[in-house]
């Protein structure tokens, strides 16, 4: 098994982050787009559908992703980094995969609490079954406004996290010079095969 040792990521975890940060930042800038779209076309209805589809997907990573995590620790923060740095490096961590699993959700919920009952079709082959959706939100459409809310202040919140962690992984790069951006794009400063 290839896995990460204290000073570096292994190859799952840098293909999970990676594979996640194109699907995630492509689902940001996807959502936003489809929603500007005239509602009733049937363009606009696929891409729902897809946008939809993709976010399952990221669920699934995301889920797999933290149980990988859980069983192989990251490595530790560069010992040069203030301990308020590490700290908000960590609840900027925490935001993020908070982020990445409310997002899925909360459109989950918003399309199973819709009044018009559209079905969700996993890339039109696997129907995906509505969840259900608690009575004290209030009706269907309360319901719905409530999550499509979360979802899109979920999405405002997601980019300004992200934007932060890139930030920081370029003043780490450039500025620090260290190699926390290095060993999330290589196993090579500290690989290890047990
Ligand atoms: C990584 C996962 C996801 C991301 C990053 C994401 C992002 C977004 C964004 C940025 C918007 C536009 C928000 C706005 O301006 O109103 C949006 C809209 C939407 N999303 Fe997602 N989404 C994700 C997953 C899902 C999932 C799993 C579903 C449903 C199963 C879903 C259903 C929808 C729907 C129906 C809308 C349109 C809301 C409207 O009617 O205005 N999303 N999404």
């Amino acid at each position: 098994m290839l896995r990460n040792t204290s000073t570096g990521y292994g190859r799952v975890a840098i293909a999970f982050h990676w594979t996640m940060a194109i699907l995630i930042i492509g689902m940001l800038a996807f959502g936003l787009y489809m929603t500007t779209l005239p509602p009733t076309d049937p363009a606009t209805f696929q891409l729902f559908q897809l946008h939809k589809s993709i976010g399952f997907i990221v669920l699934t990573l995301a889920i797999l992703r933290l149980v990988w995590r859980l069983l192989n620790p990251s490595p530790k923060l560069p010992e040069g980094m203030h301990p308020l740095e590490k700290l908000a490096a960590h609840l900027g961590h925490i935001g993020l995969y908070a982020l990445i699993f409310a997002m899925p959700i909360t459109g989950w919920f918003m399309v199973s609490a819709s009044p018009w009952g559209i079905p969700t079709v996993l890339f039109n082959i696997q129907p995906i079954p509505h969840l259900p959706v608690p009575e004290a939100l209030g009706t269907k459409e309360q319901a719905e406004a409530f999550f499509k809310l979360l979802h899109e202040y979920g999405a405002y919140l997601l980019i300004a996290l992200v934007v932060v962690h890139v930030a920081a992984a370029m003043k780490h790069h450039f500025i620090a010079r260290d190699d926390t951006l290095k060993r999330m794009v290589s196993t090579k400063p500290a690989r290890s095969e047990s």
